[in-house]
């Protein structure tokens, strides 16, 4: 067992309807070292988050948070770990009713453990830390693409993380988007939160991680750094890296 602290899958096997998305799949998240996961379309990279957050249960095999394997465990007992985790979803998921504020507090409003001035302050330093403090009153329809991902970030923020899951933050930017979320996500690992994301997006993954999980039919293809994976020989790691028009129609 590794001393520092980290999310950890170990065997896991995960079906859906039948199709094996996860065989004995190993994984290791460490504290200080951001990772990305790499993988096509489907291949399971946003089950894998929801696994080790317990949104899912496995077929068999364990994950666990810190010290605490929480696989079979009910979600109850496991909230205080998972506390430690914060995720931004693909696509952001605000709740469309509310304003940019009420996204960004909900879940402290609902603990009800702090005042309503501590929680604003909390919302205007986490909006301000993304760089949308304007938007504050603002709903999700009148924001940008670019805007909505970071209102999302600074949701997840609003809890004090110390593990941040981005699923694929950057589909769909445009290139100064793309930067925003890259130096984002930079300034917060400065802050000491540990970043995991799944990404087609090579640039951030990059930019973003000294680690690489690559995913293929359900097994883990390759894991390392950006050198090893741009010097690996394995055909679908080469594949992924740079298509070919051997990639045409497969
Ligand atoms: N609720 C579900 N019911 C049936 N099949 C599902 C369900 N959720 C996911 N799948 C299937 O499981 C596989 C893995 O899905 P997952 O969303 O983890 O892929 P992904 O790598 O995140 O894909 P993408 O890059 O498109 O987001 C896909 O083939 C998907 O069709
Ligand atoms: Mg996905």
């Amino acid at each position: 067992m590794n001393s520092r602290d980290s999310i950890r899958m170990e065997g896991l096997c995960y079906s859906i309807g039948g199709r094996k998305i996860l065989e004995d799949f190993d994984f290791l998240l460490e504290r200080g070292v951001n990772r990305t996961i790499l993988g096509v379309s489907g291949s399971g990279k946003t089950t894998i988050l929801k696994l080790l957050l317990g949104l899912l249960d496995p077929d068999s095999g364990t994950v666990s948070i810190g010290d605490l394997c929480i696989t079979g465990l009910p979600e109850a007992s496991f909230m205080q770990q998972r506390k430690r985790i914060a995720i931004v979803f693909q696509g952001g998921a605000l709740f469309d009713s509310m304003t940019v504020g009420e996204n960004v507090g909900y879940r402290m409003f609902e603990e009800g453990r702090l005042s309503e001035g501590e929680i604003t302050a909390i919302v205007r330093e986490k909006l301000s830390f993304v760089g949308v403090e304007a938007a504050l009153d603002l709903y999700p329809a009148e924001l940008s693409g670019g805007m909505k991902k970071r209102v999302a970030i600074a949701r997840a923020l609003a809890a004090d993380p110390d593990y941040i899951f981005f699923d694929e933050p950057t589909t769909g930017l445009d290139p100064i988007g793309v930067y925003n979320i890259c130096n984002l996500m930079q300034r917060l690992q400065a802050e000491g939160k540990t970043t995991l994301m799944v990404t087609h997006d090579l640039v951030t993954a990059f930019a973003t991680s000294q680690r690489f999980t690559f995913l293929h039919q359900a097994h883990m293809l390759f894991e390392g750094s950006e050198e090893e994976m741009k010097r690996s020989r394995i055909p679908e790691v080469q594949e992924f890296l740079g298509p070919t028009e051997r990639s045409l129609f497969i």
